[in-house]
């Protein structure tokens, strides 16, 4: 008797114990993604991205319905006792024998089809274009595996994979690519849109909360696909009038310094054919513009943090952080190594 008893409290802590482990598997990940940067089910900060988020809710309350209602029916007709005349399968086709609700239920799920595709096609026309001009012009060149990006100011500014805007304005956004198929996409702010080779797309962005905003390559094109990453930073006008009056400065000579100096040539030497820096006769197109580049929070398409220890380690190791990207490791003895920091550390 008292092992029977013991057994049973065993067996229900057993079920107890997997239920729990169950609910964990499930609640679990939800709670993690929440904060995940390219959460775009539970966050929306603009109105390019607000109305399919709602979209997107009603579709998975409506297929979780649709599933529930499945279930219960499936499982009452399992257990649901019948006579022997109902066991026969011509019985269906018999009057009474329960036909109509197959087209009852055709009926009601062409309706909630049609209602779907209705409520989804005005979410596209609301997302199409923005409610008043868009304040601001930005291109986006994608090459293999970063963004180039350029404001066509008064004064162009040239960056990459960084983009500033101001918060709660519109913002225009073509899109280019330089090689093959990449996709553009800052989940919390906007859908996707492709970049295709020789043709200009366009979409638009409006953060309505000042914030860093994660975007990310989300079509597959290539060894470093997912080390092709990018941010938005949204900030107050003033704040966004301001970092681009700084960008829009060529480069200015902070230090007169022999190891900047010689870091200069250095640079000139063997950094200068893909790279730019404006103001200097460095003017290479096929890499990120560095003229301002500690300005920015993190290098080679969001791969490290902005640190002069990760610029010295992406230049000796590029290969191996991002192998096959289109940048070399580069050999630098220590001197050299010394001399193209100080100089890279004038780059504001
Ligand atoms: C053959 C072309 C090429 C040469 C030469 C080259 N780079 Fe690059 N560099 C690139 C490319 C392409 C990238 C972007 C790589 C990526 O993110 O996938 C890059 C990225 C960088 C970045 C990160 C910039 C950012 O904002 O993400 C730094 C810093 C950099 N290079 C410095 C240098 C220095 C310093 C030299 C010379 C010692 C140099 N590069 C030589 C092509 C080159």
């Amino acid at each position: 008797m008292n092992d029977g008893a013991s057994n049973g409290t065993t067996t229900r802590r057993r079920i107890g114990a997997h239920t729990a482990l169950g609910l964990m598997l499930i609640v679990r990940p939800v709670i993690v993604s929440a904060d995940a940067p390219l959460n775009y089910f539970l966050y929306a900060d603009g109105p390019a991205a607000t109305p399919t988020m709602l979209l997107g809710w009603t579709l998975a309350a409506l297929a979780g319905v649709v599933a529930l209602l499945f279930a219960v029916l499936l499982i009452g007709a399992i257990v649901r006792p019948r006579s022997p005349m109902e066991r026969d399968a011509r019985y269906v086709h018999a009057e009474g024998g329960g036909l109509h609700w197959v087209w009852i239920g055709t009926a009601i799920s062409s309706v909630a089809l049609f209602a779907v595709l209705a409520y989804m096609l005005v979410t596209l026309e609301s997302v199409a274009s923005p409610a008043r001009r868009p304040a601001l012009t930005i291109t986006v060149t994608a090459y293999d595996w970063w963004w180039k990006i350029d404001y066509q100011g008064a004064t162009a500014v040239t960056t990459a994979n960084e983009i500033h805007i101001p918060v709660g304005e519109p913002v225009k956004i073509e899109l280019k690519s330089a090689d093959v198929i990449h996709a553009f996409w800052v989940p919390r702010l906007a859908g996707k849109t492709q970049t295709i080779p020789g043709v200009v797309n366009e979409q638009w962005i409006q953060a309505d909360r000042a914030g860093v905003y994660r975007g990310q390559c989300s079509q597959f094109c290539g060894a470093q696909h997912a080390h092709m990453a990018f941010e938005v930073i949204a900030e107050p006008r003033a704040q966004f009038d301001a970092w681009y009056a700084s960008q829009a400065k060529p480069y200015a000579p902070v230090s007169a310094a022999a190891d900047v100096h010689e870091g200069a040539a250095l640079f000139k030497e063997r950094c200068a054919g893909c790279h730019a820096i404006r103001g200097t006769d460095a003017d290479g197109r096929q890499a990120p513009d560095l003229t301002h580049l500690n300005s920015r929070r993190l290098i080679a398409a969001g791969t490290l943090p902005n640190t002069s220890q990760n610029q010295l380690d992406w230049i000796r190791h590029a290969q191996r952080i991002k192998p096959d990207s289109l940048m070399p490791s580069i050999d630098l003895s220590a001197t050299d190594a010394a001399a193209l920091t100080a100089y890279l550390r004038t780059l504001q």
